[in-house]
């Protein structure tokens, strides 16, 4: 029998919230992840070419697994031959091809806690076991190479995500650089999860790629590209796991859509676009930052990337999914509970997402910032 795995709290959050819109209310949605842009225009323009010229048929396109080796090149100065690259229905699969190729029944894999969901709930579905490793706001939500050096037993493999969910926060490259190391004389396989890249306020940003050439990087078209619904991610696994990863990806999931595809390689190349909506992410975050602390979230860490602000409520609450729900019925205001990142600490933070536009942020600060006066504090 499989392992039970928890549901995505925000998920029921958000299916009262679309119950609350049906019955005429208006609703902000900063529960999910996702940008509310499109896709880019000369992509969608490129999709309508092809639905009308290409019947279409299981496809890998090789001028995509291309794009995306020239992208490490110009991007992180790191050769990736397109061999290596698997193109997957977004990183929720290429997250699964990695863990399923990479380790055996048992293993134990480390990944930070407050930290995405599927993480820990994917490595239990596949008969792994969850090695959370407790990362406080003292060190800005992320894993260090000396928290993971500390685990004993050593884990099989790590997570990590940098920009993370739900929080934002960058790991630096000293710091990638330390947990390469530890990773290497520890043999513990690294999963980077680098979903978020493309979307920084600062920062530099690193692909744990130009640490360890033996990491399996996750990647997806879901958020810079702004193209979740296409379903369109990859894989960059190492030279010796080319050969099982293009055997999981034929049985397991056969290919990516075609038609994102087509549309991903044009979007690659829609840079102006793209970053015009982080300019609305950037103007979105200094809203939440300057507002945030005056209703009482002073317990912030500023995120680097990503669109997600992460705050403690435990002015307000210990149970952050009865908060959040309060919020969206007395606001429309819609938030993900912060019991979804962290079984244990959860209960006091809840996540905003700032991936709307920015007229939409100032309009859910209107409703927040009374709302939040009117709460009795603990
Ligand atoms: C950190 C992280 N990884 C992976 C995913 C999955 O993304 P997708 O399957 O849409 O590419 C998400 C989605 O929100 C995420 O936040």
């Amino acid at each position: 029998m499989g392992q039970d795995i928890d549901p995505f709290r925000a998920i029921s959050l958000s299916v009262r919230a679309h119950e609350l819109k049906a019955e005429g209310r208006r609703i902000l949605h900063m529960e999910f992840g996702q940008p509310s842009t499109g896709a880019p225009q000369a992509a969608i323009a490129r999709a309508h070419e092809i639905l009308d010229s290409d019947a279409m048929g299981y496809w890998e396109s090789r001028p995509l697994k291309e794009r995306i080796s020239r992208h490490y090149k110009e991007s992180y100065g790191v050769d990736v031959s397109p061999s290596r690259i698997v193109l997957t229905c977004g990183a929720s699969p290429a997250l699964v091809l990695a863990l399923a190729t990479a380790f055996a029944p048992g293993d134990r894999i480390a990944m930070a806690r407050p930290g995405y969901v599927a993480y820990r709930n994917t490595v239990r579905a596949l008969n792994f076991e969850p090695v959370e490793i407790p990362c406080g706001e003292d060190v800005r939500f992320q894993l260090s190479a000396a928290a993971l050096d500390a685990l004993d037993p050593a884990p099989q493999g790590v997570i990590i995500a940098s920009p993370a969910n739900p929080t934002g926060t960058i790991i630096p490259a000293g710091e990638l650089a330390a947990i390469a190391a530890v990773a290497k004389a520890k043999g513990i396989r690294i999963i980077s999860d680098e979903i978020y890249h493309g979307l920084t306020y600062g920062p530099e940003i690193h692909s744990m790629l130009e640490f360890d050439r033996g990491a399996y990087i996750v990647n997806s078209f879901s958020k810079y590209f702004s193209m979740a619904a296409w379903r369109l991610g990859w894989l960059v696994s190492p030279d010796e796991g080319v050969k099982r990863t293009g055997a999981y990806i034929g049985n397991l999931f056969l290919t990516a859509p075609s038609l994102a595809q087509h549309a991903g390689l044009i979007a690659m190349d829609s840079r102006e676009e793209l970053d015009g909506h982080v300019e609305v992410y950037r103007k979105n975050r200094e809203l939440l930052l300057e507002t945030l602390p005056k209703l009482g979230l002073a317990r912030i860490a500023p995120p680097d990337g990503a669109f997600y602000l992460y705050a403690d409520v435990s002015r307000f609450t210990n149970d952050s999914l009865a908060f959040c729900l309060k919020l969206l019925e007395d606001t429309g205001v819609a938030t993900a509970p912060g019991v979804d990142f962290d079984p244990v600490e959860g209960n006091r933070f809840v996540r905003f997402s700032f991936a709307l536009s920015t007229p939409e942020i100032e309009e859910a600060l209107e409703k927040l910032v009374p709302w939040f006066a009117a709460q009795s504090t603990r």
